[in-house]
């Protein structure tokens, strides 16, 4: 008698622990996601908002989801376009404002789920830099590249371009599982 309890447990717990498993993972990709911005399901923001940034934004580089970087960096950035990187980006003063409230309302540590948290919480009190890739998340994410597959790679030149290795980048998922790097293929942890 006490043994088919067991059986009958058994069984059922098989499903319980597929469904759960599958509801964990589909939650954590959902988190994972940057998706939101790109694909106007973000209640708070307007798809004008998203085609503006990505017009002004994404022109000379891959246009970086704002959950990226802290809202502090987003901050210096935007006070600062004439001289942006060694660039002038300068807007027009009603296209910089209508920016610079979506970047920040969006960043990082005000975007409260998956990747702009672990972002933050990696950082813990080290400086903010205005840079993605000199965050302490992205560094560490990134130190099993070699300069080859990176700034010495023709296809890449630089950690900044996002999408030459991360094929959804646009649709803001940057799974490790999702990444080829050209010229040396799918990346194998
Ligand atoms: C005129 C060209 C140009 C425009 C327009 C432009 N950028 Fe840039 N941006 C650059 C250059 C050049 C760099 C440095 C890239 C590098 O080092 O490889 C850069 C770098 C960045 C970085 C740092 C990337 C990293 O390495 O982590 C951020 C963030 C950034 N830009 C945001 C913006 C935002 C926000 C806008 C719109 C307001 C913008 N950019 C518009 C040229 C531009
Ligand atoms: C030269 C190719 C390359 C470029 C350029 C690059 N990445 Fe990556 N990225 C990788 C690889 C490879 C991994 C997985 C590393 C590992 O697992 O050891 C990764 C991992 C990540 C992860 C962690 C993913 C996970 O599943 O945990 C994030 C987030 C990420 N990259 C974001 C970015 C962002 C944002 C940019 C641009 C600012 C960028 N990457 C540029 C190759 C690249």
């Amino acid at each position: 008698m006490k043994k088919k309890y067991w059986l009958i447990a058994g069984v059922l717990a098989v499903p319980l622990l597929t469904t759960a498993g599958v509801a964990l993972s589909d939650g954590d990709n959902r988190h994972k996601s940057l998706l939101s911005w790109f694909t106007n399901t973000n209640p708070g923001i307007d798809p004008k908002t998203t085609q503006l940034y990505t017009d002004e934004c994404g022109g000379c580089h891959f246009p970086y989801q704002p959950g990226l970087l802290p809202a502090n960096s987003w901050e210096q950035i935007m006070g600062r376009l004439d001289d942006h990187f060694g660039e002038n980006a300068e807007l027009t003063e009603s296209n910089r404002d209508a920016i610079r409230n979506f970047l920040l309302n969006n960043a990082a540590g005000r975007a409260n789920y998956g990747l702009p948290n672990k972002i933050m919480a990696a950082q813990g009190d080290r400086s903010l830099p205005l840079r993605i890739t000199e965050m302490r998340y992205f560094t560490y994410e990134h130190s099993e590249l070699q300069p080859a597959m990176v700034r010495d790679n023709p296809e890449v030149g630089s950690f900044s371009n996002c999408d030459s290795c991360h094929q959804s980048a646009k649709q803001g998922l940057y799974d490790e599982h999702d990444v080829r790097i050209p010229g040396f293929g799918r990346w194998e942890d």
